[in-house]
Order: C-alpha cells, then structure tokens, then sequence
C-alpha cells in the first residue's frame, strides 16, 4: 500500500507557538509511520517556513530552528503543485505532492483561519475546521453572538473596540455594568488565546485597568460576567455524523484558569470524567454538539464549558477549533477515555480530512 504523504506544520506566529510545537511532537511520536510519510514543517516566531527533517526532540525544545539541514519550505497557494514547494541554498526548487496536512497551530495566524485559507487556496485536504468556522470561532464576541442568537447558554457580555472606548469611556463602562449588572467580571480580547490578555474584575478600577491589558492583544474587547462554577470540556470529532467525547473538568489551580495555572505551575487538576451528574453531561454533550454544528465547525473541536454552582446551569465558555495535543492534554484524554487510542484518532482525523475534500 502505498504511503499517504502527511505535512505536519507547528510553531507559527502567536502567542501560543510552544503550545503548538509540544503538540505537534506528541503528534509526530503517535502517528503511525506504516500508513504515513511525514513531512514536518515549521514556522517560526516570526512566520519564516521550513522543512525540518531532524530528530522530533528538536521540535518540542524550540531546537529544530538552529538545525543546518532545513530548507525553506511553504505551502504553495497553486493548485497544480497541491504542495509543498521546497527551497534549498542554491536557490534549486522542488515540489512534494502533500495528499494531507495537518495545521497543529493554535491562536493567531493559524487556528484563526489564516491556515486553512491557504490550504483552501491550494486545494490541499486539512485536518479541521475551514477558514470561516475556524475565525467565527477564534472570535470570541462573533462565538458569543451566534451561539447566543441560537439559543445556547453564554454569560452575559458587551463588547466594544478600544477606539471607541478610548473616546468615551464613561459610556461604555455604564453600559457593561448596566447590562452585565454585577462584578466579578472577565474583561478579553475578542481574538487571542492561552488566556493571554484575561482579566477578572471585582469593581469599575480594575475594569478600566484590565480594557487596557486586553486591548494590547485585540483592538475588539469583550466583557463577560463572571460565572461561578465547575469548568468542563468536550471533545468533538467528526463532520456531519459527530462523536462527542465523555466529559472532563480542570480544576484550575489559581482564581481562574489563567496562562499560569495553564502552562507555568502545573498543578490544575483534571478529572476524567468531571464530577457533575450523568444527566448534565448528557446535556452538554447535546450542547457540545449543536454548537458545533452552529459554528460550522468540521473535523474536530474542543469545546469548554461552565457548571453554574448550585443550579447546574449549562453555559458554554468557548470553542477551540485546534485545541492543545500535547499527551496531557485535554482532547486526546477525553477520546481515550471515550476509547479511541491517539493514534487511531490521528487515522480518524486524517480519513475525515481526505473524506470531506477541500
Ligand atoms: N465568563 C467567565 N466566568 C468565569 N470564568 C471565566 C469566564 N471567562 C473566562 N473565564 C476563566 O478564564 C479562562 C480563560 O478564558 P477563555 O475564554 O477560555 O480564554 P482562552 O481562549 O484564552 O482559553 C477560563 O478557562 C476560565 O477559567
Ligand atoms: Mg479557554
């Protein structure tokens, strides 16, 4: 049987690009080398492209860049090459025929859609969502609004660009509290990630501050109300049939689920499966799966969700169109524990990704 030519691209420029290089390691280590040719691709902090051919340790600790074989490498928007055009130290070209690619970036130039366009351009097969579901949900204000109009429970938000606020901040800071009504509240910028930029507020001062803090990652800025509750987390596979991967819940280990307690102290907790009633996760597998759909998403998605304290109100947090992949992390443990081992879930992914086109 005749290899299936895989590009695997990490890095990338955003905030989340070590995240990203960590997943794709546990990636490349999982995948099976019997069905697949690897080709791994890498972009830079500052979005330079290319081929790596070294050992997958060199990926994870940020070595990779430094090696002396790469070549520059970038995916070519032309669909005759529906490739990978290389580029060696003479300036010699050379085009590898890629049958599908796997973008394994998270959060800015990647995750947002900026990928998937230029693998919709070049008519290359993707795992995950298309450009459009991929950036309404990167979104977090379109997220709200959407999912919202559609009858999914969200927080209460407002939302404004930092122009505006800039210009009257008296109005803007009544409005919110006029329409969130209560503190604490979750100041964001509607696009970023690894809660990067987050803020939780307990009175107008910190609100103010935190506009600003949020404003340097995204212009839009959205405010959320605080919701006081258990955050859990579903797994999403597929395009028109879906799975729904059985519930999981981080107990964060700082106030919140902040860049810190994410990456830094690594001492969060997650429990597989959440400790919530069966009849709730039920209800937010359903939910999981509506909004999926809403959003247009295909492929896979994580989506997070909040358990309000006492009343056992479901309310969506956001959705992850490439969520982390590390061997920890939460979406390759859910579908593990639904059953599906990493590897055959990388099979999955690759035959929905080949089965849906471009
Ligand atoms: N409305 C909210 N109420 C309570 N906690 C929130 C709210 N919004 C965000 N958080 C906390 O902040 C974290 C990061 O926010 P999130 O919207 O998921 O951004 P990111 O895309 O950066 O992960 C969440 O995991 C949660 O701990
Ligand atoms: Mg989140």
């Amino acid at each position: 049987m005749e290899k299936i030519n895989v590009g695997i691209l990490f890095g990338g420029r955003s905030s989340e690009h070590e995240v990203s290089r960590v997943s794709a390691s546990s990636i490349i280590k999982n995948i099976s080398k019997d069905k697949y040719e690897i080709y791994n691709i890498g972009i830079t902090k500052s979005g330079e492209w290319f081929l790596f051919s070294g050992d997958v340790s060199e990926i994870s600790s940020g070595k990779w860049e430094e090696n002396r074989s790469n070549k520059k490498a970038f995916i070519f928007p032309d669909t005759g090459a529906r490739g990978l055009m290389v580029i060696d130290g003479t300036g010699k070209t050379e085009f590898i025929k890629l049958d599908v690619v796997i973008p394994v970036l998270h959060g800015k130039n990647g995750e947002d859609g900026a990928v998937p366009a230029l693998l919709q351009l070049a008519n290359i097969p993707f795992v995950g969502c298309h450009m459009g579901a991929a950036s309404a949900c990167m979104d977090k204000v379109i997220t709200n609004s959407v999912l919202t109009y559609n009858g999914i429970n969200k927080p209460k938000f407002n939302w404004f660009y930092f122009y505006d606020f800039q210009n009257d901040a008296a109005k803007y800071i009544e409005e919110t509290e006029k329409l969130i009504k209560k503190y604490p509240m979750f100041v964001k910028p509607a696009n970023a990630g690894s809660s990067v930029g987050i803020s939780k507020v307990n009175n107008k001062e910190e609100l103010i501050e935190s506009i600003y803090i949020a404003a340097k990652e995204d212009e839009k800025v959205l405010i959320e109300e605080g919701i006081d509750g258990q955050e859990v987390e579903c797994a999403v596979l597929g395009n028109n049939e879906l799975f729904a991967s059985a519930v999981g819940e981080i107990a964060p280990s700082n106030d919140f689920y902040d860049y810190d307690a994410k990456y830094l102290s690594g001492s969060s907790e997650l429990y597989i499966p959440a400790k919530i009633p069966e009849a709730v996760a039920k209800e937010i597998q359903e939910i999981a799966q509506k909004a999926y759909k809403v959003m247009g998403c295909s492929g896979l998605s994580r989506i997070d969700f909040f358990v309000e304290k006492d009343t056992n109100k479901v309310i969506l947090n956001e959705i992850n169109t490439f969520p982390g992949f590390t061997d920890i992390s939460m979406y390759p443990k859910l579908m593990e524990y639904s059953g599906i081992k990493f590897a055959e879930l990388i099979d999955k992914l690759i035959a929905l990704a080949m089965s849906r086109g471009n």
